[in-house]
């Protein structure tokens, strides 16, 4: 599927589009619609289910969004938060310069200092994009949004530029509220806010992105054995220096020194994408970051990259990334606030494991993986759970006894499901219209649901929308078979 594809649909749908579009729209910056929003909430609801709320010692807390300057100077961002940019000196525009030169064939490594970059636009001889002008001196620039509060607007703050800090300025206080165990998992799904430069990606490049991130401190000592036995699966791994992936299973994976409670965690997130979000297998991988690519304070990194064919290659929508005691260490020397804890009479600083995904890019991955033309139709085949809405009610025909009924049933059900109630238009189109958005399941009411001399009296037609199968299933009963076809997606 192409972008715009995919970008027509997201309007078309009332899933998601330009923020101010009525204005013109704004770089980097999306609204969600009425059925965007809905699949944007059941995907953090679900990832809230399987990450953190099976977990006892794991929870959900819920961070500002605006910080002093304090602790992000602690933990680096003041300082290391940076795109390299580069400026036309002839037209005056900025590009991201990895971009850049990634769109003109010339591939740079994540962290490239901007000498770097200097030394490939001179050997290159690359040029302004735009209009051919001569490049100026690349330079770090700060990607935080800043801003500045009281009355005097003296107060220097930033909007976080990730939610994870929140947990790390909370961990004492929870650690020592839940009663002064480890492991311990403190979520965060939310805002955050990056000054993009090039914000050209959809949802894959925002100013402002919702995270959902589960920071997870342990006794590096421990977790191995804390964290239960590995399953033995094969999965997709790209380990570097290679950048091709393999199928790798879990033992090999720890043969070659990566921590047995890490490959537990690769395993935890392999299951969600290949069975609760049923992306197939071989579409999604992980890529493990080396060398220049990965962050100093990173011991193991892998991003969680899915194919995505809009953007034509695999683009990274997660990341699992074990920090050891570098956040902690850091809020530590930044709040003179001693971090480290005493478990069983050992002190010592707990480390950091960190589940982090970008709500948006996996809800254009969803879009794109799940969006299918059939002939005539589009189907998307979200996970039945994350659609916007479970079923959709039909009277055949929209007046009279049918509607009422149709009305009564979609009322009845209504208090457990979302239910959309449609009563004009043929059939056909209105089983389009919910194929589009993805709702698993339309019920139409019918004569003979109405007509108390048929045998077909008080039953009506459920239609499944990704095989179009239909069953005729007793009013009284479609409670319960809606809950168990969800249940069973
Ligand atoms: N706490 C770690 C952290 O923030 P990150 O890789 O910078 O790591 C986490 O961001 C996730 O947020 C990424 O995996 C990505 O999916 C998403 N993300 C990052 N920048 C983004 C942007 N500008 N627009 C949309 N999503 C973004």
């Amino acid at each position: 599927m192409e972008i715009e594809e995919l970008s027509g649909f997201a309007k078309r749908a009332g899933f998601f589009w330009p923020a101010a579009d009525i204005y013109g729209g704004v770089s980097g910056i999306f609204d969600y619609g009425h059925n965007g929003a809905m699949v944007k909430r059941r995907f953090e609801q679900l990832w809230l289910s399987y990450f953190v709320l099976r977990n006892q010692d794991y929870h959900l807390i819920d961070g500002s969004t605006i910080l002093p300057e304090k602790p992000l100077v602690a933990s680096g961002h003041a300082e290391r938060f940076n795109d390299i940019i580069v400026g036309c000196s002839k037209c005056k525009s900025y590009f991201r310069a990895d971009v850049m030169l990634s769109d003109m064939g010339i591939e740079v490594h994540d962290g490239a200092t901007a000498d770097e970059i200097e030394g490939i636009i001179k050997d290159k001889g690359v040029r302004c994009p735009k209009c051919s002008g001569e490049l100026m001196e690349p330079k770090a620039f700060n990607m935080m949004i800043d801003v500045s509060l009281g009355p005097e607007r003296a107060d220097r703050g930033y909007l976080r530029p990730e939610t994870a800090q929140s947990s790390y300025m909370n961990f004492f206080r929870e650690f020592s509220i839940t009663r002064k165990k480890l492991p311990m998992g403190l979520a965060v799904i939310g805002r955050a806010y990056r000054n993009e430069i090039s914000p050209r990606q959809g949802l894959f490049r925002l100013r402002e992105l919702t995270q959902a991130e589960l920071q997870i401190f342990f006794d590096p000592e421990k977790f191995d054995g804390e964290c239960g036995e590995l399953e033995g699966r094969k999965m997709f791994v790209a380990l570097y220096p290679s950048t091709k992936e393999a199928e790798i299973s879990s033992e090999e994976l720890v043969a070659k020194g990566i921590p047995k409670f890490y490959v537990w965690h690769m395993e935890l997130i392999d299951k969600f994408y290949y069975e609760v979000l049923g992306v197939p297998r071989g579409r999604f991988r992980f890529f493990e970051k080396g060398g220049n690519d990965k962050a100093f304070y990173n011991k193991v990194h892998m991003d969680l990259e899915v194919m995505v064919e809009s953007w034509g290659g695999f683009k990274e929508v997660g990341g699992l990334h074990y920090r050891g005691d570098y956040d902690l260490t850091a809020h530590t020397k930044g709040s003179k606030q001693d971090l480290s804890v005493s478990v069983d009479g050992r002190r010592f600083m707990p480390n950091v494991l960190e589940l982090s995904f970008g709500v948006d890019r996996n809800i254009w991955m969803l879009v794109d993986v799940f969006l299918k033309k059939e002939g005539e139709r589009s189907v998307l085949s979200l996970p039945m759970g994350l659609a916007p809405y479970d079923v959709a009610v039909f009277p055949l025909q929209g007046s009279g006894d049918l509607e009422a009924k149709a009305r009564e049933i979609a009322s009845a059900i209504g208090s457990r499901f979302r239910v959309f109630f449609d009563r004009s238009g043929s059939i056909g189109k209105r089983y389009a219209r919910m194929d589009e958005i993805g709702t698993p399941m339309c019920i139409t009411v019918d004569f003979d649901t109405i007509d108390e001399k048929s045998d077909k009296h008080n039953t009506a037609t459920v239609r499944m929308r990704d095989d179009r199968s239909q069953e005729r299933v007793g009013v009284d009963k479609l409670e319960g078979y809606i809950s168990k076809k969800l249940a069973l997606s």
